[in-house]
């Protein structure tokens, strides 16, 4: 089997090359881009990247060459933010909220998170991974090659472990690289909505010790907010996710001022998200902890909202933003990072190369993986895509289009289109 691969004749080759850390201000602007560029891969990992003739001389014979046919080359999106184990879907309340109805009255009448887990609850383990294998095609196919994937429409012991036993077997046996959270708080269920207490004692005492010892999340997260978890009991549930060494993220400011930015600065958790109602106050007291925030522009398009978090405002305060889709049945219903980029450049105003880092290293670092993926650097994996374009402004300008002609992951052809590189076949997965 050959192991060597060297990628040749990149238009552009997207490398985000540089500090190791979440990018900042003027250097989330900075792509690190070799013109005619080339990478050369070992072992599913990046030996180098430099111009196309320093590249070849150290192709050997037994390299496998594809020709990037002058189009772009750029590290898979990382998705930071994605709910993708579910049972059923929700096109009912779109065509509800297309009448005139809002996301929150929806909720509010027992539709919402709700009726998604009637279903999830129903399903059995194989018919959650079914379903769920589905929606990994489709992140491979728009370029995405790492998701962090959340539990949460269980919100029983079991079915909470169900969904987050699907998801390591999402991870073991689909080529895309899953990082699981913990999201029993995702909202009270019916049979505790008399003794919401009780249901935070058992996320306490009994979910989060029982997935920290069998190893099942990296991070726990809470949705505060009116109907949701208040302040107080968002706090307990994290603090106790933290005692057992997890990672904290926050649904925080998404519907309201719910002062979860300020508990998520308070926590020092890794990441503070969605912040569609965050203003100066939240911004500086994510900055002053260190808080990635992480913005979903395509969940506020998908309820049919306006009110798009303040992007440029947190660039400016220095916070190292990260865009993800949020991919869930209810109010984001897609897998496309190409449309969060859109989204950014349009309504966010977030220049494509800000959104580009924010949707690829930013993103690896608010996952705790900014050392393995997210750049085109010597040592990291390579998983990167081939985008049917030459310029990287075009993946969000041509808007609603699947760019990706092939996808790889550490080194392997995992997803590609029929215009894909000639003389290699997809890896089967299925
Ligand atoms: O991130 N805000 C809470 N959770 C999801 C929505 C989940 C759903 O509607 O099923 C979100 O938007
Ligand atoms: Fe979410």
């Amino acid at each position: 089997m050959n192991r060597s691969l060297a990628i040749i004749g990149a238009s552009q080759l997207v490398t985000l090359a540089g500090p190791r850390r979440p990018r900042i201000g003027a250097e989330m602007r900075d792509l690190a881009i070799i013109n005619d560029g080339a990478m050369l891969i070992r072992d599913g990992r990046i030996v180098q990247t430099g111009a196309r003739g320093e590249i070849e001389k150290l192709i050997d014979a037994d390299c496998e060459v594809v020709d990037a046919d002058k189009r772009v080359v750029m590290p898979g999106f990382v998705d930071a933010h994605t709910h993708p184990v579910f049972a059923g879907n929700r096109a009912d309340e779109f065509e509800m909220r297309a009448a005139g109805k809002s996301y929150q009255e929806i909720a509010a009448s027992g539709g919402g998170i709700r009726s998604t887990v009637l279903k999830t609850r129903a399903a059995s383990e194989d018919e959650l991974f079914t379903a769920s294998r589905r929606y990994c095609d489709w992140f491979l196919r728009a370029g995405t090659t790492t998701v962090e994937a959340k539990s949460g429409y269980g919100l029983t012991l079991e079915d909470e472990m169900k969904m987050l036993r699907v998801i390591r077997r999402l991870d073991e046996e689909t080529p895309l690289r899953y990082v699981p959270t913990f999201l029993g708080a995702h909202t009270p269920p019916d049979e505790y909505k008399d003794n919401r207490t009780a249901y935070v004692d058992l996320i306490v005492n009994e979910m989060i010790p029982l997935v920290a010892r069998e190893g099942l999340a990296r991070f726990c997260d809470v949705f505060c907010e009116k109907g949701a978890f208040d302040v107080d009991e968002s706090r307990r549930i994290l603090q106790a996710a933290r005692a057992c060494g997890m990672g904290l993220r926050v649904h925080a400011d998404q519907l309201s001022l719910s002062g979860g930015s300020q508990l998520a600065a308070e926590l020092g958790a890794m990441t503070a998200d969605h912040l569609e109602y965050a203003g100066e106050t939240q911004i500086s007291a994510l900055k002053s902890a260190n808080v990635q925030p992480v913005l979903l522009p395509a969940s506020v398009l998908l309820i049919g909202s306006h009110r798009y978090p303040d992007a440029r405002a947190m660039i400016d305060a220095g916070l190292a933003i990260v865009l993800a889709t949020d991919f869930n049945p209810g109010s984001s219903p897609t897998t496309s990072m190409p449309l969060v980029l859109t989204l950014a450049s349009t309504q966010m105003k977030m220049t494509p190369a800000e959104a580009i880092t924010a949707a690829t290293i930013n993103a690896a670092f608010s996952l705790g993986l900014g050392d393995e993926v997210g750049s085109l650097e010597s040592g990291k994996w390579a998983d990167f895509v081939i985008h049917d374009c030459e310029d990287y402004r075009e993946l969000g300008y041509f808007a609603g289009i699947e760019h990706p002609v092939g996808a790889f992951v550490k080194g392997k052809l995992v997803a590609r289109s029929a215009r894909g590189p000639a003389g290699l076949a997809a890896d089967s997965h299925s």
